[in-house]
């Protein structure tokens, strides 16, 4: 026995952690020994408070704060002007490789209920092709574009370490090149139950799970990843989630914006129309920018209307980000850390009796961090609303809209809009490769100026795969 390690749990009020040790074997107490060594005692104090937190409710002094709305909201949309006036700067960024594409994966996926990475998910309709060849393809659109195909970062958890590294080393990284592509793994957190003990999971391990997206800011700095950037010239990382399958992964309008306004963190922003929508709101508390889940607006909040009729606090968060390197680095040598936050989940447990149970209802505290907690501490934010169905078609479900058959259903609606604006007619079911098209838009512009479409048959499905 490491009589610090234990001598350390003791002194925390967590020496039960050791209740079985004397059952083990060899293997299982080194095992052990080591997972024990990774938690930080020093943080226990804090997951409390984040477990406290939520019984006080922040005092907050909310107002609705500035973006770049669209300027054309109809079909196929336009960003705000002084968005694509930026796009030569956006452009020249990509072109100079200064961008770097950071495509967060670590996630449990619970929700959805699939047995494997959610990237590795076959969710486009008529290839079947999955969420991470999807982006791939999508950088290598952007590489011929510009020339130059960002780095690609990707963000895993130790449960699903392995099957994504093998994913992309099988697929022969869907054409990019190996080197540009970086997996690192994301912290851990332990659980608490109801007293303020770690949860053992079985005998000779805690519970640990995956320290939520916000763990990135971390793992960026301790993996190398911001060292690595910063020896390839990057400076703006474009920050995507694995299950956003309609995100561009590095829009220049977006990038030059962000450039030109001086901004440390960006976010796009949706158009929250139904005031009971479940999503975080970019706003204001005593005049700092953030995002503000929706559980925190009373339903007066919720519901106020500006002088035009629409909500005032409309600015729905889809989790896609601008992050400057340099910013990222000094909150990591500063050691800042985001804020933790708890839920109250199932959490897997072994009881006195040494039983693994299983629990069928919330049993235990789990800790996470948000990426956008980075948002109050930049010292410029820009937000610029974004079409909702050409950028925002989350995967999170095992049905209804944001399952697969419904974000399939979405995703063809959308691209049968584009090229019935094109051609006239819809076809009964569409794919369209990402490396022909970035949008609607796009997509539009090239059909109109193609005779191969002309002739297409468009009463039957319709896979394009170049134009
Ligand atoms: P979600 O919050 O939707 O979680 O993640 P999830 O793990 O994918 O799904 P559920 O809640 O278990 O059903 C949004 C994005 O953040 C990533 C996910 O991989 C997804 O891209 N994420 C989430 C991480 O990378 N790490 C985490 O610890 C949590």
């Amino acid at each position: 026995m490491n009589e610090e390690l234990k001598a350390a749990f003791e002194a925390a009020s967590q020496g039960h952690v050791f209740k079985w040790w004397d059952e083990l074997g060899e293997r299982q107490r080194r095992r052990m020994t080591r997972q024990l060594e990774k938690i930080d005692l020093g943080r226990l104090a804090e997951m409390r408070a984040a477990k406290e937190a939520l019984k006080q409710p922040k005092q907050r002094n909310l107002s609705p704060a500035p973006a770049f709305a669209l300027s054309d909201e109809q079909f196929p949309y336009a960003l705000a002007n002084a968005a694509r006036a930026m796009v030569p700067q956006g452009e020249k960024e990509l072109r100079n490789g200064r961008v770097a594409v950071l495509l967060v994966a670590g996630g449990q996926g619970t929700r959805l209920g699939f047995d494997g990475p959610k990237g590795c998910y076959e969710v486009l309709p008529l290839s079947g092709m999955t969420l991470f060849e999807v982006f791939a393809r999508k950088l290598r659109r952007v590489g011929v574009e510009y020339g130059r195909t960002p780095p690609l970062y990707v963000m895993v958890g130790n449960h699903n370490e392995a099957a994504t590294r093998d994913f992309f080393e099988q697929h022969e990284f869907f054409g990019l090149n190996e080197d540009d592509v970086k997996f690192f793994a994301q912290g851990e957190m332990p659980a608490l139950d109801a007293d303020g003990k770690l949860v053992m999971e079985h005998k000779d391990a805690p519970f640990t799970g995956p320290d939520g997206h916000g763990g990135v800011v971390q793992a960026l700095h301790d993996k190398g990843m911001l060292a690595d950037m910063r020896e390839r010239g990057i400076r703006v990382i474009s920050y995507i989630q694995v299950d956003n399958l309609q995100v561009p992964v590095a829009d220049p309008a977006f990038i030059g914006l962000h450039l030109s306004e001086g901004a440390e963190v960006s976010l796009k922003v949706v158009r929250k129309e139904d005031p009971g929508e479940r999503v975080g709101i970019f706003c204001h508390d005593d005049g700092v920018p953030c995002i503000v889940e929706y559980t925190e607006f009373s339903d007066e909040q919720a519901n106020e209307r500006g002088d035009d009729g629409r909500l005032k606090y409309w600015q729905g968060s889809i989790a896609v980000h601008l992050l400057g390197v340099d910013f990222l680095m000094r909150l990591a040598e500063r050691g800042t850390d985001l804020p933790l936050h708890a839920a109250h989940k199932k959490v897997p447990y072994v009881d006195d009796q040494g039983n693994e149970i299983k629990p069928d209802e919330p049993n235990a505290w789990k800790f996470e961090r948000f990426v956008f907690d980075v948002i109050p501490m930049a010292s410029n934010v820009v937000c610029l609303e974004v079409p909702r169905e050409e950028q925002f078609l989350p995967l999170k479900n095992a049905d209804g809209p944001f399952g697969p058959e419904g974000v399939r259903q979405s995703y063809q609606d959308y691209w049968a809009k584009a090229v019935e604006q094109a051609l006239g007619k819809r076809p009964p079911q569409i794919e369209v490769d990402p490396l022909v098209a970035e949008n609607a838009r796009d997509l539009i512009e090239q059909l109109v100026n193609s005779q191969a479409a002309k002739s297409w048959d468009l009463a039957k499905p319709l896979h394009i795969t170049k134009l």
